[in-house]
Formats: C-alpha cells, sequence, structure tokens
C-alpha cells in the first residue's frame, strides 16, 4: 500500500511539473515542411519510423514531441544524431514540427511476446511490490496511450529496441554507469539537483530483463 502510495504521489508531482509545458502558437503547415525535407529519412512523412532504433512520433502528443526537441536543442536530453537535427531549428520551427507529427494518425501496432505476455502486463499494470518496481499504467495508462495533459509519451506500439534503449538510458543516468560519458544521457524534469527523475527513479528498479519483457509487451498493447 505505501508503495502504492509512493507512485500515486510520483504521478501527482509530475501532473503539476508537466502540464507546465507550453506550445507556442504552431502552424501545421510549416512543420509539414520541415518533417518533409528533414526529419521523413529517418521518422517517416507520417512519423511511421522503418527503423527501430528511431522512433515512431506520428500521433504522439503535442507536448512531448515539443519538450524532447527543447531538450535535445539545450543537450538536456543527449543524442549526436538528434542534436545535430535541431541545431538550425527556431522554437517556432520545433512547435510546428512537433504539431504536424502529433496532427497523424498513430502509428499501428507490432505483434509483441506471446511466451512473457502475461507476465509483462502484470508488471506494466501493477509493478511488483517484493522488488519496488512501480507499475507504468498510472502514468502512461492501462492501454499505453500517453496521457497528453501531463505530457506523458504514448508508448504502445513504440518499436522494442527504441523503448529498451531508453529504459536503460533512464536506468544508467540514475546510477551513472553503463552510460558512455556523456555522449548518450538522459534525464527527465522532475529531477531537482542531485534527485533521480520520474522515469530513473521507474527505471532504476528494473532488471535487464524486466526491460526485455516490458519492451515487448508494449510495441504490442493498444
Ligand atoms: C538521421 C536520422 C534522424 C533524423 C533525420 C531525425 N531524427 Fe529524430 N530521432 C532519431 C533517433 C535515432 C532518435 C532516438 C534518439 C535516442 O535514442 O535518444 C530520434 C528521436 C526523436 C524524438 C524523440 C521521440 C521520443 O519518443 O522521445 C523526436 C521528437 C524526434 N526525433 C523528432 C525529429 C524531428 C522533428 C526531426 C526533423 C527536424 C528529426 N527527428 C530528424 C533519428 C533522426
Ligand atoms: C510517475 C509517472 C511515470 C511512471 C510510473 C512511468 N513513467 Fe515512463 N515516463 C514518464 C514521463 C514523465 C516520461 C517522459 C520523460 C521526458 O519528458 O523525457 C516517460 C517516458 C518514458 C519512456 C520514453 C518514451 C519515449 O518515447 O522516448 C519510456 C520507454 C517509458 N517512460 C516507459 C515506462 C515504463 C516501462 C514504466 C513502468 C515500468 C513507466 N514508464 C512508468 C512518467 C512515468
Amino acid at each position: 500500500m505505501k508503495k502504492l502510495i509512493a507512485a500515486a504521489s510520483l504521478c501527482v508531482a509530475s501532473f503539476s511539473a508537466h502540464s507546465a509545458i507550453i506550445v507556442p502558437e504552431h502552424d501545421i503547415n510549416a512543420g509539414k515542411q520541415i518533417a518533409e525535407t528533414v526529419c521523413a529519412a529517418c521518422h517517416g512523412v507520417d512519423g511511421v519510423s522503418p527503423i527501430p532504433s528511431q522512433p515512431n512520433l506520428g500521433g504522439q502528443n503535442v507536448k512531448y514531441l515539443y519538450k524532447q526537441l527543447i531538450n535535445f536543442k539545450s543537450g538536456y536530453r543527449v543524442n549526436g544524431i538528434m542534436q545535430s537535427q535541431v541545431a538550425n531549428l527556431s522554437q517556432q520551427d520545433m512547435a510546428n514540427v512537433a504539431a504536424y507529427y502529433a496532427n497523424q494518425a498513430p502509428w499501428s501496432v507490432g505483434f509483441g511476446n506471446p511466451a512473457t505476455h502475461q507476465e509483462a502486463t502484470k508488471l506494466y499494470l501493477g509493478g511488483a511490490k517484493s522488488r519496488n518496481v512501480i507499475g507504468c499504467a498510472g502514468c502512461h495508462g492501462p492501454d499505453a496511450a500517453g496521457n497528453a495533459w501531463a505530457a506523458f509519451p504514448r508508448l504502445g506500439g513504440q518499436h522494442a529496441e527504441y523503448i529498451s534503449t531508453q529504459l536503460k538510458l533512464f536506468r544508467a543516468a540514475g546510477r551513472e554507469d553503463e552510460v558512455d560519458g556523456d555522449a548518450q544521457m538522459r534525464y527527465n524534469d522532475a529531477a531537482k539537483e542531485g534527485e533521480k527523475g520520474m522515469m530513473q527513479t521507474v527505471a532504476s528498479r528494473l532488471s535487464d530483463r524486466d526491460i526485455r519483457i516490458l519492451s515487448d509487451y508494449i510495441s504490442a498493447v493498444h
């Protein structure tokens, strides 16, 4: 019960932090131009990426997309490929292209792994109390559609390989191991100086196996 309350209060804290993200007025057609000329090679014109290390973007919530672009631009989220993509984009460009992708139909889901589906469903929905693992559904939704208002990302149907990489980055940023210097880091906003962010806290309790089965599960859930 204590853990449930802890997870719930994490959610409440994050709600106030994330609802504060304000996306400027945007122009979807201007965003389309950027998507077609710069982003489509890796994320598709419709936000469906054919490559498992590159995330799908179509139908993702606009606050979340905009926040990630700002984070890449400021170096708060470290990834060489994406940081060079946003280097020449203004804040307005980022709002426009985020809005364009958010306006596309959500990507479709994969097949997951039937062998671990049941175990992963339990973990996703309820966590594992004996190991302090916090469930995911409280923030990302039982169907993994995310929470547009709170800027919690849609996860359902995202590439398993991408999900797994991100969970390991959150985990490593919390533990300061496994990351290759500053070349690959992933933080999130809830972190105050010296504290773990929301997803770092969540990921710090996940084993490699948890990450594998959750990533497979997430790639198929809807
Ligand atoms: C050369 C390939 C490439 C191009 C071009 C590219 N991206 Fe990316 N993008 C990536 C990769 C790889 C990642 C995953 C980074 C990571 O692992 O943290 C990513 C991640 C993202 C994310 C984070 C998504 C999430 O779920 O957190 C957003 C948003 C994004 N890209 C938007 C864009 C936009 C907008 C453009 C065009 C301005 C663009 N990208 C161009 C490769 C690319
Ligand atoms: C307390 C709320 C909360 C809980 C519980 C939570 N998440 Fe998250 N998650 C977030 C937030 C907020 C972000 C966005 C962080 C950012 O803005 O970079 C996120 C981001 C992610 C991402 C990155 C998505 C992307 O497109 O890059 C993955 C993967 C993820 N969460 C998986 C999980 C899994 C798996 C669980 C359960 C084990 C979980 N989350 C539990 C709040 C939560």
